[in-house]
């Protein structure tokens, strides 16, 4: 699979890479329904065997369970995996959550995470969420160090925008971005994915598949039948008003996968890797067979006319929802 360094680390990373939240499994806020952890297992230790060789987890996704599995489907790996994971939301024991960027916090956070992912240090070490904004300077900071004891290599973001990205580059280089972006979230297009290029940051996008919206596999059937702990029932992309306008969409891009015997998922995943900027996108998976089919797309090179098809689909929805 092809390889894209990361902004200026010497991490050199496959264009796709494994996604890990959905495998924290349910019974959270934020989770996406029960989950078999042998099934994860599997899924992970399939997509290093097809080469895919950077898997992207959280302290969070489960609540500190996604980096137990992470830890575990790897450790007999003979060439490990890089591993990139986040800190900066907690829970307490009711499974409260919160977000926090306190030197302490996330001192203690680290030590967590080295300990459930069974490792002695992590690649990139990235700041989930900018909030509170007014400990940024204090959690990046706390994350600088952490590069100096040899607990991280690298320091990246998450969610953050381009202001909020200066303010850290003025006290450590900032190694990465993770920002949401797939056909339906285009928001970094215009001003930080050029802000990124120009400054040598790693971009890492998220959700590429819209959370399995993008896949063609999502019917209003399946969304009808999620179970009430698949945080995707509250998803405005997966309800009305939206959720119509973007099945249609999806049905209207079957005609361009087919004609290069692809999948929809593998279309949506080269559509964001036609953006140079772009190092890798984090393609989520819950089964072996689910990143069987998206590792695929990383050896896809879009052709332009498929992208002019795809911006006409896209101009006609957003007209569609805009006279609605
Ligand atoms: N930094 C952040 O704030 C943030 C936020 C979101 C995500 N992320 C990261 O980015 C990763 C990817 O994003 P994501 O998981 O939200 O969304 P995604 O990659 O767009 O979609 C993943 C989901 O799509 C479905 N799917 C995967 N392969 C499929 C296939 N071949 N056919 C049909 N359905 C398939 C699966 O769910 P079902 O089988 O249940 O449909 C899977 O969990 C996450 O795992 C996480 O590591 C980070």
């Amino acid at each position: 699979m092809r390889t894209r360094r990361l902004g200026k680390t010497d991490l050199e990373l496959t264009v796709i890479g494994f996604g890990s939240w959905a495998i924290g499994g349910g019974g959270w806020r934020h989770a996406w329904g029960p989950q078999d952890d042998s099934e994860s297992i599997k899924a992970i230790k399939n997509a290093l065997d097809l080469g895919i060789n950077w898997i992207d987890t959280a302290a969070i996704y489960g609540l500190g369970h996604s980096e137990e599995i992470v830890g575990k489907a790897i450790k007999d790996f003979p060439k490990k995996p890089i591993i990139a994971t986040k800190c900066g939301l907690v829970w307490d024991e009711m499974k409260n959550i919160s977000n926090r960027l306190k030197r302490e916090s996330i001192k203690a956070e680290v030590e967590a995470s080295l300990r459930r992912l069974e490792i002695d240090t992590i690649d990139l070490y990235q700041i989930h969420w900018p909030i509170p904004d007014e400990d940024i300077e204090e959690g990046w900071e706390t994350m600088a160090q952490l590069v100096k004891e040899g607990k991280v290599r690298y320091i990246g973001v998450s969610n953050f925008n381009i202001s909020q990205m200066k303010r850290a580059q003025s006290i450590y280089p900032v190694a990465s971005l993770q920002p949401p972006y797939s056909m339906l979230k285009r928001d970094v297009e215009e001003n930080t994915l050029p802000y990124c290029s120009q400054n040598s940051i790693g971009v890492v996008v998220y959700s590429p598949m819209q959370k399995g919206l993008l896949t063609g596999k999502m019917t209003r059937e399946r969304i009808s039948r999620f179970p009430t702990d698949d945080h995707r029932r509250n998803d405005l992309e997966f309800n009305e008003p939206l959720v119509s306008y973007n099945l249609e969409f999806v049905n209207q891009l079957i005609p361009i996968a087919k004609k290069h015997n692809k999948t929809l998922a593998q279309l949506a995943i080269a559509w964001v890797l036609r953006r140079p900027e772009v190092t890798s996108a984090i393609v989520g998976a819950r089964r072996p067979d689910q990143i069987a089919e998206t590792a695929l797309a990383g050896d896809w090179t879009l052709p332009h006319e498929d992208i002019d098809t795809i911006e006409d689909l896209l101009y006609q929805r957003k007209q569609k929802a805009m006279n609605k």
